[in-house]
Order: C-alpha cells, then structure tokens, then sequence
C-alpha cells in the first residue's frame, strides 16, 4: 500500500530545559556516588520515562520526608519544596540535595526581598502545583496570595494595597499571564513585580516556537506529561494560534491516528520535562504510516547549563 505524504514540522526549542537535564544529573550522580536507593521527594520532574528510569537505577519516589529512612540521601525535585522541607532534613540530620531549578529558587528570593520590605505578595500560578506550593512556603502562610485568572484578582483581599508585589510561577502561559498583571497592575497602581514576569526561558522559547509552527500544521502534538503545566500550556497555546487539533501525548502508543486522517502537516513539540528518545519514538511511528517530510522550525537557540549542587560537585 502506497503511503500518503505527511510533512512533520519539529519545534526548536524542545524537551528537556537547563533545570531538568540538572536535576536527573543530581540524581543519577547521586545514585552513582552514594549507591540505591537514594530518596526523591515528589516525581524529580514531570515525566513518567524519566521517573521509571531512575527508578530502575535505585531511586526511591515518595511524596513526604517522613516516607525517606534518616540515613539514606534524599533529593528535593526540580519544582522546589517548601523552606519547611530542607528545614526538617536538617533537624533529622539526614544529606539532602536540593534540585530546585535556579530560576525557580530566583523567584523565591524574589518572594524573600519583597517581604523584607513589608510588601505582601500575589503569585500567579496554578493551585496545587509543586512549584506554586514551594514557593508559597518561602513565607510564612497568608504571605502570598494566590491568583490564577483577572477574575481572582477582582475578589483579592488584601492587607494593604499600596504594599503589594506580584510574583509567578515559572511555566504559565505568557499570554494569559499578560492578562492577569494587567487585572493586578489597574486594581493596585504600585503594585512591584519582576520586569519580565517569572517566566522562565524554556518555557518563552517552547511557547514561541509553537505559535511559529501552528499556522504551518492541520494538527499539532505535545509530547508531556497531563501533570506538566508547561506541556499542558503548549496544548493551550497551539489550540489558541489556530490548530484545530492540539493534543498531549506522553508516548507514541498515544497518538489517537484516526484524528489524523485526512492530515497532511502535523506539529511536534515537547515539554521541557520530556526526553528526545519520546520525540525519536514519535517521528518513527510517523515514518511508519506515512510518506514522511521532517522540517525541524527553529526559533531560538539555547545554551543555557546551570552548576550542579556543591554537595554533587564534591562527589564528583
Ligand atoms: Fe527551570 Fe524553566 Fe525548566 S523554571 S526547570 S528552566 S521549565
């Protein structure tokens, strides 16, 4: 049977960011250096492939520090973790590594300044998610105030209005983040905030990269985890620039093919927690099915690396 032509557009960038790559070197180096089982508190990034491979290597995921024995090496996930958590490892004596991304732990000390001048902060971020409970525990509770929409805005109560500042989470949509500091910057006028927002590279370049490729493709497919806010915002950002079928897939065994009949251009991108074997698997089952074309888009190049822990550097 003669295959139809498909031209597979791939973003560039794509995968795994400068604070991934690091916390899965923290954990393997940790792994290589103190031996199984070494302890992950949470999922180190959001990722199923990455999760089960380090676990076949030794590594232990438990949600709590009270789940991690005393004397075996726990690692703190890329999201960041409450000051409370590295606070009890220490009083339990236990060697921890902290793998908070450094532009995460930037917004924390952003969060850390800002009280320091008196300032009440509003985090943009998404309820729930590690890296928004992480940061919230940077202060103490009713510090840091929690809005997800322009309508969260309108209900806020505050304790003083001209003693504000806003902080987010680093994955958001760029483009409904945009809308809710608006909401923030026309209800409190000095309102202080970051002069970017929080945002991080990866996830500006990811999002970037999806609006160039979108008006190219009939489909468009995010390789990500459904507990990945950044892959889930990718999904968002292409329905919104004009792809009709815009859909998370965690591996090729995913890919619901009959939504794709009729198609002739399909998107790729990946979440900055998914691997590039999950792409290569991707492109091969296209290649399987189709006459197929791959162009990969580049919108940016990136060379960010982040310094490992010293404590990881010093096993090395
Ligand atoms: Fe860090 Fe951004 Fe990746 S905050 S973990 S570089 S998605």
């Amino acid at each position: 049977m003669t295959k139809s032509p498909l031209t597979l557009y791939l973003a560039a960038p794509r995968g795994f960011c400068a604070g991934v790559d690091r916390a899965i070197k923290i954990v393997e180096m940790a792994l290589e250096k103190w031996g199984p089982p070494v302890y992950v508190r949470h999922e180190i990034v959001h990722n199923k492939f990455v999760v089960d491979t380090l676990r076949d290597k030794g590594a232990v995921f438990v949600e709590e520090l009270d789940d991690c024995p005393i004397d075996r090496p726990v690692i703190f996930s890329a999201h960041g973790v409450p000051k409370s958590v590295p606070a009890e490892a220490e009083r339990r004596n236990m060697t921890y590594v902290d793998a908070t991304c450094p532009l995460v732990s930037k917004v924390h000390l952003e969060a850390a300044r800002h009280a320091e001048n008196g300032k009440q902060m509003v985090m943009i971020g998404h309820k729930g998610h590690p890296e928004v409970i992480g940061t919230m525990g940077q202060l103490p509770e009713g510090e840091v105030l929690l809005v997800e929409t322009p309508e969260d805005v309108a209900n806020l109560m505050v304790r003083d209005p001209g003693q504000l500042a806003f902080i987010t989470q680093t994955t958001l949509s760029i483009d409904d983040t945009a809308e809710v500091v608006k909401a923030l910057q026309a209800r409190f006028p000095t309102i202080e905030g970051p002069h970017k927002e929080d945002i991080c590279y990866a996830t500006t370049n990811r999002q970037g990269a999806v609006k160039q490729i979108a008006p190219k493709v009939q489909a468009l497919l995010v390789i990500g985890a459904p507990n990945s806010s950044n892959s889930k915002r990718l999904v968002e950002v292409g329905a919104r620039a004009g792809c009709d079928y815009s859909q998370l897939i965690q591996r090729a065994t995913e890919i619901d093919w009959r939504a794709l009949e009729g198609v002739s251009a399909v998107g790729i991108t990946a979440g900055a927690s998914a691997p590039e074997q999950l792409v290569d698997e991707v492109v091969a089952a296209f290649r399987e099915r189709f006459d197929l074309t791959v162009e990969e888009v580049v919108t940016a190049d990136e060379k960010i690396q982040f310094r490992l822990p010293r404590i990881v550097r010093e096993l090395a």
